[in-house]
């Protein structure tokens, strides 16, 4: 687990981000009135559930949402090489193709979407390098082969004719990797890389792109349910319930002083976790499911399944802010303050003295 959240520059900042789908006559928000920032060099990860508006949060950066239906307010502004300081939502479309895949790249959820299954692998990297470098075709080859090899590809000379149906899951997605880093993106995101695959292939990926961001002093939004997974990585985590951020703390503050219930629920409902810490502990589930988008709510969106909830969570909706004394975490649950001791001596793996060193870190 990284030590601390790197500070710093913004290279991208949302500022109250909504995201709203069409659904008959009325508009139903999958990601409502969201803010955070990824910093020059930073890993933050966005975790929560199905449903919970991670994947529409990233593809509306690269303005792909609107592409299905997707309506988007707010600000996103991301310090781009080329442009300067820009807010993406504002930009031409041309614009957006000049920073899409040159300076914001993006792993999906599924290779197989992303890989075009009648051309070759080898063909697809050197033209990532030929379309955004506009490199010959005998240097893109000779590029895209020790990108194949950097992602760890064995064999890419022989394997670099093949096609993606004859490349293994884990192969794709690396292959995948190697065309998003082809232009050595300034921010890359990366939108569950890993969950399709066994924890070994898995656990070689995290080590690829925790490698190759630092050599490159990449900013990476990391996009994950799996808490386990993003303690391999983040250095900062933004907890997503029901189109909202309910948590935006340091990664050591989220394992072992976590400031919202559903936080502390999501890690005590986490197998990776309870079995890494060996304590035997029984798993926990959250009750209930994530409200489907566009419930009216006037209160916190969690309440419902939530063991602290009281009359007052029902009425007010809580903001994203600091309420903790003496700690940098923002939580948007009324009672992180009072709960915080609870919160964090409820998880097996936390000793008496963690979550106070921790706050006070
Ligand atoms: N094109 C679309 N049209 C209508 N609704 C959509 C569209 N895309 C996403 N949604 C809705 O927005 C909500 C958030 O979806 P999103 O894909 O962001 O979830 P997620 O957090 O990425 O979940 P998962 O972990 O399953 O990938 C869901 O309720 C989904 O049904
Ligand atoms: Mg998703």
């Amino acid at each position: 687990m990284k030590e601390e959240s790197k500070q710093g520059a913004f290279v991208l900042e949302a500022r109250n981000l909504s995201v709203a789908f069409r659904d008959g006559k009325r508009a139903v928000e999958a990601v409502s009135n969201i803010s955070f920032t990824v910093g020059q060099g930073e890993t933050a990860a966005l975790v929560g559930e199905s449903g919970s508006g991670k994947s529409v949060t990233s593809l509306s950066i690269l303005r792909l949402v609107e592409r299905s239906g997707g309506v988007v307010s707010g600000n996103l502004f991301f310090h781009s090489p080329k442009h300067g300081a820009v807010d993406l939502l504002r930009q031409s479309e041309a614009t957006m193709r000049s920073i899409r895949g040159n300076e914001i790249a993006m792993i999906f959820q599924e290779p197989m979407t992303s890989l075009n299954p009648v051309l070759t692998v080898g063909y697809q990297v050197s033209e990532a390098l030929r379309v955004h470098k506009r490199v010959a075709p005998s240097e893109a080859k000779r590029e895209a082969l020790e990108l194949l090899n950097r992602v760890r590809i064995p064999d890419p000379k022989r394997r670099f004719d093949d096609y993606p149906r004859q490349f293994s899951g884990g192969m794709r997605q690396r292959v995948m990797i190697a065309m998003a880093l082809a232009c050595r993106p300034k921010l890359l995101i990366a939108d569950e890389p890993t969950t399709a695959l066994d924890v070994t292939t898995q656990a070689g990926i995290l080590d690829l792109i925790r490698g190759l961001q630092e050599e490159m002093n990449m900013s990476v939004l990391f996009i994950s349910h799996d808490l386990g997974v993003v303690s391999e990585i983040a250095d900062r985590v933004l907890v997503m319930y029901s189109g909202k951020i309910v948590e935006n703390a340091p990664i050591r503050s989220v394992f072992f002083a976590p400031a919202h219930p559903y936080t502390s629920g999501l890690l005590h409902s986490m197998p990776a976790t309870a079995a890494s810490f060996g304590k035997g502990v029984p798993l926990r589930a959250i009750p209930g499911s994530v409200p489907p988008p566009g419930t009216a709510l006037e209160g916190c969106a969690f309440a419902s399944r939530c063991e602290f909830s009281t009359a007052a969570c029902e009425t007010a909706s809580p903001r994203l802010e600091r309420r903790i004394p003496g700690s940098s975490s923002e939580s948007a649950c009324h009672r992180a303050a009072e709960l915080n001791g609870a919160l964090a001596s409820s998880l097996p793996w936390v000793e008496a003295d963690d979550a106070a060193s921790v706050r006070t870190a």
